[in-house]
This record gives structure tokens, C-alpha cells and sequence, in this order.
């Protein structure tokens, strides 16, 4: 068991592997979180109890005690914690002051699920305690539930909430994860952006006051992700202490880190309080989204192991089959223009090329020939497909590739005979004027008529059609946020209710396709996050498919996300086979794709995919299922550099790129590949070259070229 009851104590320790988290019952009334950090850790709770002058306090016979200097693990807004805090509710007196005490508590094995919510799933080293607190006066009965993912050093938080009282009361804050870290001496990490720039990574010193990343936009975003890491000043790839946090949720979040008059730094990662409150009527209940977090003392190259492997472990969908198909989108190639004809041509060619799947982007449906109509519209287009899509399919996949298609169901365009007939079924605002975004409306997902209206028509067009993978788009974000469905006292709950209603139609969909693999995207990366992934093998990283700015993106996508999740296409070299090469050596950062018009691409471009293809293949379970490793980073020097590596050392997957000109030529980098093994020498299967473990620990050279350059070794152990 990984969670251990002291009686005598009254604490609760949870250990991981490597980490250990403890929890201590104040005056049995109170939990509080005692540490977090390495294994085998002896806090006494005595020293948690301090008092400053201006703290509100309450005295515990006799013994003066302050909820504003102790480290809860669910700080309460309102009744003596001023800090920033987890849990606001609204009772039926008007009040939000909200108090919650413990009441009891339950050690099982595995995990509890959670409806209607993307969770990691459990494996056999998985346990959950269950804290279970009141709120006398609400009536709220506080479930936090901590689960244990011992293998991979995380752990779990999420909160149920049931309305035992008489009357409703609205939830107004929820953050499932809070911790309070000693001392104030940290940086934190986090990943900016915007659309074709996303995930950009800034670490900056802590200090004090409120610090925040969050999404208003309704879905996660590319402006901020909810990834947060907080560590030490000193903290590198390999070494210092290192906290990471994430959420597994794909709207509006909240990650908040705040200091104040004490030695602590407050974490909280949640739904936050802007746009979200939810009323709770008596007897109902309410489950959070879960919020992760993991520890290591070897630094942040850790940290993003750890997470990577958590991610694959217990949030990715299992894998169909034992490869990844690459394939061909047809989006940067042929753009609306898609049709029977060509993409039969495509199809031939792609295969001719090693390709294993065509996937066919937007473009097909409706009436659909630019971005200004037919979202919601989920028809074939005859004139495009006069033999209708099922009948196409086959024609396509009699060529021997595999195939997919685009779609987009959260929107719709207001020139749609969709939006015709169901006008009310946008998200939307009575009496103020649509804002549009790519043209386009946000349908009304907490209204299950519009759920159950979608997987009408994609069973009647798709039902009876072979796909084999299906790219699910998503291009804009929530403005005017209301819901003709909602009753008044509910407004707040629609973009919660609107993302229920996402992950119910993406659990629709693979339940109901479930041989389909599933790419999410949001104009590129802008939903780029553990809830998504628990429904698609794969995101679209970035509209962004020019090699040198793709080298930042996907360095700041693997800081909490493997590369398993990470799809890269090769896009249009302009003919020249140098780029084509750089363009491959970026891609394989992830999982390779191609992504431009096929048959006008010059022949000697085209004669490079079947071998870049072939090659792919055998790094491609490094790429899937390796330890990543970071070794330069882009943003301080402008060259990129990381490796792979399979458990036994045997395999190490080495890459260099060059993402500027001249600026830094000859500049000499020495990439220390501290997993090889010292007593084996290696070869690189690319040059035939060998090297000694014990060098390649040292650290080879790898020099600055004067245009942008990419170096890509295989090592194999002889
Ligand atoms: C978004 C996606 C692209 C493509 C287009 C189609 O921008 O990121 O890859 O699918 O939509 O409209």
C-alpha cells in the first residue's frame, strides 16, 4: 500500500517511488499538508502551528491557533486563511465564508473515477486516500480524494462535493490541488503563446504577492497552459529540487501561486473564480477535474520525465497497434480545395511514398469551399464526392493506405443551415451582438439537444465509413458566455457544461468508432493538455510547421508533455533537399507527418520520403516510449538539443539543430549523454561511426554551422 494511516500520529503518508506526502489532523479537526519532498521525511505538526500578530486565531483550550499561518490541505475563503484560498461557497445565508472540518477517512486500492471527467486511469501499484470534510453551516460534505500513482512519482487530487444541507448553495472557487510549500526561495515555470507560437517557456523568480497563469478563453489555450513547475533558484535539467503541476482539464483553469508575510509559497491549480460558479441543490453532488503534481530532487529534465511517463502510462489511450501511420494531411497541400480525384492522386502517391495514411482535412462537408460556411453542416458534398463518402473510402483505401478524415463539431458558422434552424443553439448572450472568430459561433454543448443532434449526423455520414483516424479541430475560443438552455441561476456554469459536453461527444465518438485513432488540434496547439490526451492519442502541436520556430514550440511542449502525444509534419521544403532534411530531423522530435501537395512536390524531394519514412521507423519507439532528455535549450542559444533513450541504454536517439544563421558560428556545444552506458562502446547507425560510452558521457562536440543546420545520431550499443 502506498498510503499508510499512523494512528498514533494521526498521519496520513503517501509515497511514490522517490517522493513521500504527508498529511497531519490538527486538533482532529484540521488537515493539514506537514511535506512534500523525498522519501522518509519525520515532520511533527507541532512546528505548523504559528501565530503572527493580525492573524485571525481561534483558541483550541487554550492553545492559540491560526488558519492564515497553517498549510491546509483545502484552504477555506472567508474564515481566517487571507491568503489566497481553494474553496469559496456561496450558502443560502448570501455569505461566502466557508469552513470546512475533517470528518473521516478512507484508504482503498486503485482509484475512484470520476464521470463525465478525463482521470488517469489506475494500474496495480495505484491507492487513493479519501478525506472526507464538513461544513456545518452549508452543509457541504468536502470529499478530497489523493491518488497514489507510485511508479511514476505522481500524485492525484480531485474534490467531490455533496450538498447535505436543506438548502442549494452556489460553489464559487474550486482548486482540487493546494500546497504550501517552506520557504519563498523559488522560480516557476510556465508556457506562453499564441496561435502558431505557442508554448514558449518563461521562468522568472518568484516574488511576492499573486502570480498567475490561467485560461478565460474557455478552452485551456496557446496563450497560457496549465502546466506550472516551482524550483529551487539553482534548479537545472539534472539537478535541485523540482515541483510540477498540471490539470487534466481542457477549459477555463486557474494556476495560482501566491506569497506573503511568511517563509511559504502557496500553489493552487484549479477552476479558479472568474467565469465559473456552480449551484448545487440539496442532495446533488459536484466532481472537480483533476489536478496532478510530482517531485523529484534531480531537476527539471526529471520532472518532465516523470510526467512523460505518467502520460503514457495512465492518461493516453492505449496504442491500436504497434506503429504509428505516418501520414499525409492534406491541409497545407490543398487547403478547401479537396475532391474525389485529387485526393485518389494523393492517395497513390502517398502510398508510392512509404505513406500510411492520407488524412483529409477541411473542406469536405457541406458547402464548405473557404472559412465562411458550413460548420455544423455534416454532409458529404456531392458535388466534391458524387459517390458519397463511404463508397470514396473504400476507392481510397483500395490503394493500401489507411484514412482519415477532419471535423470540427463544437462550431458553427452562422451561414450554415445549421445555425438556420437552431439559432438558439450558440453560445451566446441575449441582446448583444455575436462576436465572431474565424467566422465562426461556439455551439451550446451544455445543452444535450445539440450533443445528441451531433452524434445523429455523424453516425448517419460516418457510420457506415472505414476511417481510420479522425483529426478533431476546434478554432476559436468562448466570448459572450451564456446559454439559452441554462436557467438565469446557472449562466456561470456554461463553459464547465460546455466542456462536459466536448468530453461526452469525444467519449461518444470513441465508443463508437473505437478502431479510430483520434488527433485533437485546436488551430494548431491551442488545447494542448492531459485532458485532451486522455482522449487523443495525439495534438496537433502547431499551425507552425517552419522547421527553426517548430524547434521552440515542441522544446516547450516536452517540458510536462511526451512526445508520444506530438505531432510534427514535414511541410513544404521549397524544393530543397537540405531543407528537406532539416524539415525530417525537426519532425522526429515527435510523431512524423507530411504535409504538402504531393503531386506538384519536385521528384528528387519526393524520392527522400520513402527512406526518411524507413528511418523513422526504427527511432520511432525510442520517440514513443524513451526517456527524453533536454541538453541545449533554443530560447539561450539559439541551437536545440535532446536525446532519447530505451531503458537498457542500448539506444540513444541524439539531435542538434540549428535554429539560426551564422549569429553563433563555431560556437562548440558539448552534449553530454550522461544514460550512456561507460563500459560499452557505441555505433552510429547513420555514419558508421563509434564512440565509447565513457566519451559520450564526457560530452561530444558538436560545432555551430553557418546556416541552419541539423546533426541526427542513432547510437546503438555494439
Ligand atoms: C486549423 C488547423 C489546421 C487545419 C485548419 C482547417 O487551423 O490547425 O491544421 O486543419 O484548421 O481549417
Amino acid at each position: 500500500m502506498s498510503v499508510v494511516f499512523d494512528e498514533k500520529k494521526n498521519y496520513f503518508h503517501l509515497f511514490t517511488e522517490n517522493t513521500e506526502y504527508v498529511i497531519g489532523i490538527l486538533y482532529g479537526k484540521y488537515p493539514l499538508n506537514l511535506y512534500y519532498g523525498k522519501k522518509n521525511a519525520d515532520p511533527d505538526i507541532r512546528y505548523h502551528r504559528r501565530y503572527y500578530a493580525f492573524c485571525p486565531f481561534y483558541d483550541e483550550n487554550g492553545e492559540i491557533f491560526s488558519l492564515d499561518t497553517v498549510s491546509s490541505e483545502i484552504p477555506c475563503f472567508g474564515s481566517g486563511d487571507l491568503r489566497c484560498t481553494a474553496l469559496r461557497i456561496k450558502n443560502n445565508d448570501g455569505n461566502s465564508v466557508t469552513l470546512v472540518k475533517y470528518k473521516s477517512y478512507r484508504i482503498f486500492g486503485g482509484r475512484e473515477k470520476i464521470p463525465g471527467l478525463p482521470y488517469a486511469e489506475a494500474d496495480d501499484r495505484t491507492d487513493t486516500l479519501e478525506l472526507i470534510l464538513e461544513d456545518t453551516v452549508s452543509g457541504a460534505e468536502i470529499h478530497l480524494y489523493y491518488t497514489v500513482f507510485e511508479r511514476t512519482d505522481v500524485i492525484s487530487r480531485y474534490v467531490r462535493i455533496v450538498n447535505n444541507g436543506e438548502y442549494p448553495f452556489d460553489i464559487e472557487k474550486l482548486m482540487p490541488l493546494a500546497l504550501d510549500l517552506d520557504g519563498r526561495d523559488f522560480d516557476w515555470i510556465s508556457l506562453y503563446g499564441s496561435h502558431s507560437n505557442e508554448r514558449n517557456v518563461q521562468r522568472v523568480p518568484i516574488h511576492l504577492g499573486s502570480q498567475r497563469v490561467f485560461s478565460r478563453r474557455g478552452y485551456s489555450s496557446a496563450q497560457f497552459n496549465p502546466f506550472v513547475c516551482v524550483c529551487e533558484h539553482k534548479a537545472s535539467e539534472d539537478k535541485g529540487d523540482t515541483y510540477g503541476f498540471n490539470f487534466v482539464y481542457s477549459g477555463n483553469f486557474l494556476s495560482e501561486i501566491e506569497q506573503g508575510q511568511e517563509e511559504k509559497t502557496r500553489i493552487l491549480i484549479g477552476l479558479g473564480d472568474e467565469n465559473f460558479a456552480w449551484r448545487l441543490e440539496a442532495g446533488e453532488e459536484f466532481r472537480s477535474p483533476e489536478a496532478v503534481m510530482t517531485f523529484t530532487d534531480k531537476g527539471i529534465g526529471q520532472m518532465s520525465r516523470n510526467f512523460h511517463k505518467f502520460t503514457r502510462n495512465h492518461i493516453l489511450p492505449k496504442p491500436k497497434k504497434n506503429y504509428r501511420s505516418v501520414v499525409l494531411n492534406t491541409w497545407e497541400g490543398s487547403s478547401f480545395d479537396i475532391e474525389e480525384k485529387t485526393m485518389l492522386e494523393f492517395a497513390i502517391e502517398a502510398k508510392k511514398c512509404g505513406i500510411d495514411m492520407l488524412v483529409m482535412d477541411d473542406g469536405w462537408f457541406g458547402r464548405r469551399n473557404n472559412d465562411k460556411s458550413s460548420l455544423g453542416d455534416w454532409f458529404v458534398n456531392k458535388e466534391k464526392f458524387p459517390q458519397g463518402l463511404k463508397s470514396f473510402v473504400k476507392t481510397i483505401k483500395s490503394t493500401g493506405i489507411e484514412f482519415g478524415i477532419w471535423i470540427e463539431p463544437e462550431m458553427v458558422n452562422p451561414d450554415s443551415d445549421l445555425f438556420r434552424a437552431h439559432p438558439d443553439w450558440v453560445i451566446e448572450v441575449p441582446g448583444r451582438e455575436h462576436n465572431l472568430s474565424r467566422n465562426q459561433l461556439v455551439l451550446d454543448f451544455s445543452n444535450p439537444d445539440v450533443t445528441a443532434y451531433l452524434k445523429d449526423i455523424f453516425t448517419k455520414t460516418l457510420g457506415d465509413v472505414p476511417f481510420d483516424y479522425i483529426k478533431w479541430d476546434c478554432n476559436r475560443h468562448l466570448a459572450d458566455v451564456g446559454s439559452n438552455y441554462l436557467p438565469k441561476n446557472r449562466q456561470k456554469e456554461t463553459a464547465y457544461r460546455h466542456m462536459l459536453g466536448v468530453y461526452d461527444l469525444l467519449s461518444w465518438f470513441r465508443k463508437t468508432f473505437p478502431d479510430a485513432v483520434i488527433e485533437t488540434c485546436s488551430g494548431g496547439g491551442s488545447r494542448y493538455d492531459l485532458g485532451m490526451m486522455k482522449y487523443g492519442e495525439m495534438i496537433w502541436t502547431s499551425d507552425m510547421t517552419e522547421p527553426n520556430c517548430r524547434t521552440y514550440i515542441q522544446y516547450g511542449s516536452m517540458l510536462p508533455y511526451p512526445g508520444a502525444t506530438m505531432s510534427c509534419h514535414v511541410s513544404d521544403p521549397n524544393g530543397d533537399k537540405y531543407e528537406m532534411d532539416y524539415r525530417f530531423s525537426v519532425a522526429i522530435g515527435g510523431m512524423l507527418g507530411y504535409e504538402f501537395n504531393i503531386l506538384t512536390v519536385p521528384e528528387e524531394i519526393k524520392e527522400m520520403i520513402p527512406k526518411q519514412i524507413a528511418e523513422y521507423k526504427i527511432y520511432e519507439p525510442l520517440i514513443t516510449n524513451g526517456d527524453f532528455y533536454r541538453l541545449v535549450n533554443p530560447d539561450k542559444t539559439g541551437c536545440s538539443s535532446y536525446y532519447y533513450v530505451n531503458d537498457d541504454n542500448s539506444q540513444i536517439l541524439l539531435s542538434f539543430i540549428q535554429t539560426t544563421s551564422c549569429k553563433l558560428k563555431n560556437r562548440k556545444f558539448k552534449l553530454k549523454i550522461i544514460r550512456a552506458d561507460k563500459n560499452a562502446e557505441y555505433i552510429d547507425r547513420r555514419t558508421g561511426k563509434t564512440y565509447s560510452g565513457s566519451l559520450l558521457r564526457e560530452g561530444i562536440e558538436k560545432t555551430v554551422k553557418d546556416k541552419y543546420f541539423a546533426d541526427i545520431m542513432y547510437l546503438t550499443k555494439k
